[in-house]
């Protein structure tokens, strides 16, 4: 078969590496890749969301599944566009997308069908929405974009202050631009969180096991949240009882309510779960797979998972099932000084080929923000690499992470110790 993969951060760069290992595979690009992902695909220069030139692209060269990565080439329409050429993808169309394109849509669908969420209100007024905080009492509230804002969006604020400056950057001062033309105004909600993804044709589900990602920039979950600084799975906080309320209280509501609305969703539903002693909340939906929470996942994954994708981009599942080893992974994402914020590129790094002569066959590093500069592996991006390792049980598998994380050096890297410390 030949695969298109469109992305090229960590996520992508973990599909590529596992569905390389695929028997099924004839040819795999992608689009526009990395220098990690070069080794495994041939990279295409096209970016990810330019959905014309990758159409052409796919068409030119008779690919039979193309795979996406993040979501926003899917909330632009890239599958709806695909299909109209009669390519088949793995991701949804444009009207499932929205599930993650847009929080108040995807509010409102959760208290129309049920789903556990937090309260909310809607606003596309600046005055209107600060009036609402004294709602709070000058307690914590939470302040989202409405739209994409590539994971920075949403502000836990500790109070009425903290939260009026993020409607003010959002709404005034636009920061996230048109994603910032309402918001949403949510109850805090406590608890620990876990990510649950499932595979879908629309209408079964193959579950992946758990994860749980980091978001915040420092040790102790503290400081700003990122894209995530690195994620585990499994994650022991889900247990087989709230697996099973998540398929009845969530996923199943879900695919109903899309069936509904004629929305033929295939790709992967991310759920973002709040999990407390008396219950769990949805915090978000995602449709695509998580970044970090693929780099810990899919080196677990012991069968083929080509066919999977291609059964769920057919809209036919038919029975298939998945298999997962027996044993944890842990994915730790080495950043560049200063990330979430601003930082410098074009560092050089080193040790990764005395790393990979080092034979650990049991960790990998992803790729997800490099480049080539004169032949040399550098910096690129806020998140650098996804380091990842797994073993038998997990201290094993972070034994493994750090050991190779030491091995590593650009100026300025920094990644979180902490990596699946509620695990331990
Ligand atoms: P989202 O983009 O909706 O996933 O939000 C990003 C992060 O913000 C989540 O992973 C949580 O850590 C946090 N968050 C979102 N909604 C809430 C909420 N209602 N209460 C507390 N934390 C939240
Ligand atoms: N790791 C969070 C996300 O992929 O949205």
């Amino acid at each position: 078969m030949r695969v298109l993969i469109v992305g090229g951060g960590g996520r992508e760069h973990t599909l590529a590496w596992k569905l390389a290992q695929s028997s099924r595979l004839e040819k795999l690009y992608c689009a526009p890749g990395n220098p990690g992902i070069s080794k495994v695909a041939d990279c295409v220069d096209i970016a990810a969301d330019d959905i014309k030139k990758l159409k052409n692209f796919a068409l030119q060269e008779k690919i039979d599944l193309s795979v996406v990565g993040p979501e926003a080439p899917l909330v632009l329409g890239l599958t709806d566009a695909f299909k109209e050429s009669g390519l088949r993808v793995f991701g949804p169309d444009k009207k499932g997308a929205m599930l993650e394109g847009s929080k108040v849509w995807a509010k409102e669908k959760m208290k129309e069908w049920g789903i556990p969420s937090a309260g909310f209100a809607v606003f596309d007024n600046f005055d209107r929405a600060r009036s609402h905080l004294s709602h709070f009492y000058g307690g914590p509230v939470v302040i989202k974009a409405d739209g994409l804002a590539a994971g920075k969006g949403v502000t836990v604020a500790s109070g009425p202050a903290e939260a009026e400056q993020a409607l003010y950057d959002i709404m005034i001062e636009r920061k996230f631009g048109d994603a910032g033309s309402r918001v949403v105004i949510e109850n805090c909600l406590s608890g620990e969180e876990v990510s649950v993804l499932a595979v879908t044709d629309g209408k079964e589900l193959v579950f992946l096991p758990s994860s749980q990602d980091h978001k915040a920039i420092g040790e102790g979950d503290r400081g700003p949240n990122t894209g995530g600084m690195g994620a585990y799975s499994p994650a022991p906080i889900y247990t087989d009882d709230l697996a099973k309320k998540t398929e009845e209280q969530v996923f199943r509501p879900l695919l109903k309510g899309f069936n509904q609305m004629g929305i033929d969703f295939r790709g992967v539903i991310y759920a973002g779960l709040m999990v407390a002693k008396d219950g769990f909340n949805v915090l978000e939906f995602n449709v695509r797979f998580g970044d970090p929470e693929a780099q810990a996942l899919i080196p677990r994954m012991k069968s083929d998972l080509l066919p999977l994708l291609e059964a769920a981009a057919e809209g036919n599942l038919g029975g298939l099932q998945a298999e997962w080893k027996n044993d944890a992974a842990v994915c730790v994402v080495m950043a560049s000084r200063g990330y979430p914020g601003n930082y410098d590129k074009g560092i050089p790094i080193e040790g990764l080929d005395r790393l990979e002569q080092s034979g650990d066959r049991q960790v990998a590093v992803f790729h997800a923000g490099t480049a080539f500069k004169d032949d040399r592996l550098v910096t690129s991006g806020g998140r650098v690499l996804g380091v990842t390792a797994w073993d038998s049980d997990l201290p094993g598998a972070l034994k493994r992470v750090y050991n190779a994380c030491d091995q590593i050096k650009f100026e300025g890297c920094y990644y979180r110790r902490d990596i699946a410390h509620r695990a331990l």
